[in-house]
């Protein structure tokens, strides 16, 4: 199938990628001339597992091309639309502007017979909207809705095996598209013949389903990180462990456990702003519940760098100033370059506004954070940055911050106090190993040398506790 890919973004570069490696000719549109000639040179331009060998050899294969002329698309039979719908400048509202352009462009282009596939998260009502605009254009073509449910740091994967296609087609009954030997749906099928070939559930159902599906599948997933983000609050002002509860709620099939963890909270090019674009979209629709619902979740995210931040001085005995932290993390989550909305440099802007010596260390994120906060230190060397520490914060789930020797990381900092804000470490490791370990919504460990055997203890005021996973000190 010859395809079209407009905007190569994370969606567009890794989905035209993917769909080469299917066995598509694919072209990919990016306005971004030096982003589309890095592409066509087979630099990822983002890191993401996976992908670069992925572009090499759709490239080598000379299935794939990267251009900025739209004009090249006429051929194409599929046209995914695949540009950023990121959050207005002024306020909380999805930003369609490039969107309008890739269709306005698009549409010169289109011959009878061609499918154009939404793919881009957008408010509700959105694709009905367009669809008119390209019927306007011929008649005899088609749009589709069919959002895309990518992980960054699992794109590659995800795009081979989603959980589940969802088609949103047009739902006006006796509408030409029913009519026509169009038919959208077998040719999207054909695009997607080896995933519904290993059974990948596909549902068809009317646009606004499908736009809904995108937006509401994101908002359930924000909504269970801030129940449990909340759920640390109330676990903090009673002395209870957030840790334990969730494992003991998500064994619970129906609530689960993953996706469960508290912590700094969710960030990414994604979850934040479609909570807040979803909760603008349904104030404009007169759904203020939802709205108010909505508006709570991004809320109870927004104030977890606070609360990290909070902890931070607790730990530190309340004074900020002139003292050293290493923020471990700069990228929204691991296995990602990605820092958008970053918990841990929302963090690590909130400790250094408050007098501490702030140095944000991150495996794969340094470049892309220092060009969007050149006021924060930023470094690659992680000794560099935990040397001379009076305060440890790990901010992303990154395997090579769990794994990390507490011993060897010991003989680095000036203190030993580590704040775990993605609750990823051995705590009683590290206990042991002569660190206090305050973790949001989990009682604080505290390694006591006045005790002679290595003994953990509760640090709260009036509370004294070991954890079961501190049973074999
Ligand atoms: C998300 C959706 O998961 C994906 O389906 C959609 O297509 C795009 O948005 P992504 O932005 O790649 O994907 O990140 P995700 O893995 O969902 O994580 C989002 C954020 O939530 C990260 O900052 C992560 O650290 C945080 N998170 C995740 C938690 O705070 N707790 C958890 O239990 C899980």
């Amino acid at each position: 199938m010859d395809i079209s890919v407009i905007g190569c973004g994370y969606l567009g570069a890794v989905h035209a990628a993917c769909m080469a490696s299917l066995g598509h000719h694919v072209i990919g549109v990016e306005r971004d001339p030096e982003r589309a000639a890095r592409l066509n040179r087979g630099d990822p331009v983002f890191f993401e597992p996976g992908f670069a060998e992925m572009l090499q050899s759709g490239l080598a294969a000379d299935r794939l091309h990267f251009t900025t002329d739209v004009g090249t698309v006429a051929g194409s039979r599929v046209h995914f639309l695949c540009v950023g719908t990121p959050q207005r400048a002024d306020g909380d509202a999805a930003d369609l502007d490039a969107l309008h352009t890739a269709v306005n462009d698009l549409v010169p282009q289109l011959r009878p017979g061609d499918v154009v596939v939404g793919k881009s998260t957008v408010p509700v009502g959105t694709a009905q909207h367009l669809a008119a605009l390209i019927r306007r254009a011929d008649p005899d073509t088609a749009l589709v809705w069919n959002p895309e449910f990518l992980r960054e740091g699992t794109a590659v994967d995800d795009t081979l095996h989603p959980d589940r296609l969802v088609y949103g087609v047009c739902a006006e009954v006796g509408h030409a598209d029913g009519e026509q030997t169009l038919d959208p749906v077998a040719l999207l099928d054909s695009v997607y013949a080896d995933q519904l070939a290993d059974n990948t559930p596909r549902m068809i159902t009317d646009y606004a389903t499908a736009e809904l599906v995108k937006v509401a599948a994101n908002s359930f997933l924000a909504t269970k990180i801030s129940f449990i983000n909340a759920m640390a609050d109330v676990c903090e002002a009673t002395g209870a462990d957030v840790h334990l509860l969730a494992d003991a709620i998500g064994q619970d099939p129906r609530i689960g456990r993953q996706f469960f963890n508290a912590g700094l909270g969710f960030g990414g090019g994604c979850l934040p702003k479609d909570v807040r674009a979803f909760r603008v979209r349904a104030e404009e629709l007169g759904a203020t519940e939802p709205a108010a619902f909505l508006q709570q979740v991004d809320m109870i995210n927004s104030r977890r760098p606070l609360a990290a931040a909070d902890l931070a001085e607790r730990m530190l005995d309340g004074r900020l100033a002139g003292r050293r932290i290493a923020v471990l993390g700069a990228t929204f989550k691991p296995s990602s370059d990605d820092i958008r909305q970053s918990p841990g440099l929302a963090t690590a802007t909130l400790l250094q506004a408050r007098g501490a010596t702030v140095v944000v260390t991150d495996p794969e994120g340094t470049d892309n954070a220092r060009k969007a906060h050149p006021d924060l230190d930023l470094t690659d060397d992680l000794e560099l940055a935990l040397t001379g520490a009076d305060a440890v914060l790990v901010a992303t789930d990154w395997a090579a911050f769990r794994e990390l020797d507490p011993s060897w990381v010991a003989g680095l900092v000036s203190g030993r106090v580590i704040i775990d804000g993605r609750d990823i470490l051995d705590r009683a490791t590290w206990a042991a190993a002569g660190w206090t370990v305050a973790t949001l919504g989990r009682p604080t460990l505290q390694f006591s040398p006045a005790v002679e055997s290595a003994q953990v203890q509760n640090c709260r005021v009036g509370r004294v506790g070991l954890e079961p996973t501190t049973k074999r000190l």
